[in-house]
């Protein structure tokens, strides 16, 4: 059996994650589900797949370095290569959701934060690269958010400018260094990598107070997923529109 287009998905089983994987396969994508906990992600992929969608449930903590193994040993012996990569399983560790923390984190919150939202990504593109440059033209997607904009947090007049989590809001802008620098290591070759803004989402992490549904939120996430040749590299996008670092 032939595979048109293989995605991995991490954080797939509750929240931007699950609605990507969703919009993906409704795509003709063949979407690896992956969440680290496995009763849930089997009974999660399985309602997809009784939707008719094409997904398979992986488990994968993405801070552990042997579910990250497992993973990539699973895709080059059943596909031998992988089209779309999204990192989206995210934390927010400061204390008190998303209020100012920059006088209280504590290390512990900043080397949580950075381990799932920074260091994961890192060691997931870096485990699957071979799979990554096997596929015909590659598709990375970083899940950022706009509290990553030093161009916003550094404009007292932005909205965003006061929403200071820090442990959050510094893991995200490495996150998109991360971005920065992978597409210029990848310049040279037909694979994209982009950093999302989903925009501010009614999942558990963006609460009831957010005013975008999930199907909007995911539409970021897959747009950047599903790249032409002719699409960006190396940016920061929410919804089709560029976002100043
Ligand atoms: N919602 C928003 O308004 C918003 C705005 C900007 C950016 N974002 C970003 O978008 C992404 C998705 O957010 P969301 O709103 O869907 O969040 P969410 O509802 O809180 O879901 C987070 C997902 O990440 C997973 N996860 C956390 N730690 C993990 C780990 N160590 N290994 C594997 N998976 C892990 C969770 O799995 P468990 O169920 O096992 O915990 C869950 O699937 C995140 O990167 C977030 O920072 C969200």
């Amino acid at each position: 059996m032939t595979h048109e287009r293989i995605a991995l998905v991490t954080g797939a089983n509750r929240g931007i994650g699950l609605e990507t994987s969703r919009q993906l396969a409704a795509e003709g994508v063949t979407v690896l589900m992956a969440g680290r906990k496995k009763e849930a992600i089997d009974a999660t992929a399985a309602a997809l797949r009784a939707e008719g969608l094409d997904v398979h449930p992986v488990v994968l903590d993405v801070t552990r370095a042997a579910d990250i193994e497992a993973v990539r040993a699973h895709l080059e012996a059943t596909y031998g290569r992988l089209d779309i990569l999204v990192n989206n399983a995210g934390i927010i560790t400061d204390p008190g959701g998303f209020a100012p923390t920059t006088f209280t984190v504590t290390p512990e919150q900043l080397r949580q934060s950075f381990e799932v939202n920074v260091i994961a990504p890192i060691a997931i593109v870096q485990a699957l690269m071979p799979l990554l440059e096997a596929s015909p033209a590659a598709r990375i997607v970083n899940l950022s958010s706009i509290l990553a904009s030093m161009a916003e947090h550094s404009n007292p007049s932005s909205p965003w400018a006061g929403v200071t989590p820090l442990a959050y809001d510094a893991s995200k802008t490495a996150l998109n260094q991360f971005t920065v620098h992978l597409a210029a290591a990848l310049r040279d070759t037909p694979i994209k990598v982009n950093s999302a803004h989903p925009g501010w989402v009614k999942t558990d992490m963006g609460s009831e107070a957010a005013p975008m549904e999930i199907v909007d939120g995911a539409k970021t996430s897959v747009a950047l997923a599903l790249l032409g040749s002719d699409g960006p590299s190396g940016s920061f996008i929410h919804l089709g529109e560029h976002i100043a670092w």
